[in-house]
């Protein structure tokens, strides 16, 4: 498993329950080399995971509507984007810059101006930047975010990255944030907590990443606790909801008993602050 493939993954995930995520546009990307992972996934790993990458995605869905209404634009600045297709559900007055590795920063981007071209999506401005997180330094980061960013407020995303990524990576982008983000603008963050490390199902994924793991593409399983987001310099925490609870409002008929039998997944938003 390479980690470009688990973006087609999420993707497909959120195209099969585009009545939760409410991505309409997930289903450009499937294939069928991803179509074939997913049931072994949902066998060895976990029956709820399309649904729950689905809630996750409504949760950002809505978040990014209200920030961008109340501010009439801005700019989403998504780091580790994957195939997120945020932009074009919200208003075109909204600037988005995608970031990530450059293999899927030149495939999406040659895709996106194909399909706005054919008139398969709605026309957005766009910025693409190739980043990798481990190995290009804060200053990189900063002096190429500073160019592109032209519209303000910004709402940053950080969505399905910080479980490969290592502690003092997440430290590095987190500084990243508070240097390109002005009073008031939002970071949109998902992490696992540290006692899922204790359950049966977070086993079995990490089983799933070691017996499917391919040598050039190693990466960590980052957990992170609530006191990390509490704590963090220039921020502070406005809301937090994990997947079990987000389950509850959009899915009550999914009727989850226990959290714990889940890759339950915790969101969180945070306002920088003076
Ligand atoms: C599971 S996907 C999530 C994609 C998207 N955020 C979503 O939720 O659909 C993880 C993404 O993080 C990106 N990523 C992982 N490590 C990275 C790194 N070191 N630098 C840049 N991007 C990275 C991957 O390329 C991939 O697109």
């Amino acid at each position: 498993m390479q980690i470009h493939e688990t973006a087609f993954i999420v993707s497909t995930y959120r195209s099969y329950h585009e009545n939760i995520s409410k991505d309409i546009y997930a289903k450009l990307w499937n294939n069928s080399k991803t179509e074939a992972l997913i049931p072994s996934i949902m066998e060895s790993v976990s029956k709820k995971e399309a649904i729950l990458h689905s809630l996750r995605n409504r949760f950002f869905h809505e978040s990014l509507q209200s920030f961008f209404d109340n501010n009439k634009g801005g700019t989403l600045i998504n780091f580790g984007a994957g195939f997120s297709m945020y932009q074009f559900m919200l208003n075109d007055n909204v600037s988005t810059i995608e970031i990530d590795k450059k293999d899927i920063i030149e495939y999406k981007k040659s895709k996106i101006n194909l399909w706005t071209k054919e008139g398969k999506l709605p026309k957005r401005n766009i910025q693409y930047l190739s980043l990798d997180f481990n190995l290009d330094s804060e200053e990189t980061m900063i002096n190429s975010l500073k160019k592109l960013i032209t519209s303000q407020p910004t709402f940053i995303i950080l969505e399905g990255v910080l479980f490969f990524l290592n502690q003092k990576i997440t430290n590095k982008l987190f500084r990243v944030f508070k240097k390109i983000q002005n009073t008031n603008d939002i970071v949109g963050s998902v992490s696992y907590l540290p006692e899922i490390e204790n359950t049966k199902v977070y086993k079995r994924l990490l089983n799933y990443f070691d017996s499917n793991n391919d040598t050039n593409d190693s990466f960590n399983h980052q957990t992170i606790p609530n006191s990390y987001y509490r704590n963090l310099d220039g921020y502070s925490l406005k809301k937090h909801i994990d997947e079990y609870n987000l389950s509850k409002i959009y899915t009550p008929e999914l009727d989850i008993k226990d959290k714990n039998q889940i890759l339950n997944e915790n969101m969180y938003l945070l306002e920088r602050t003076d």
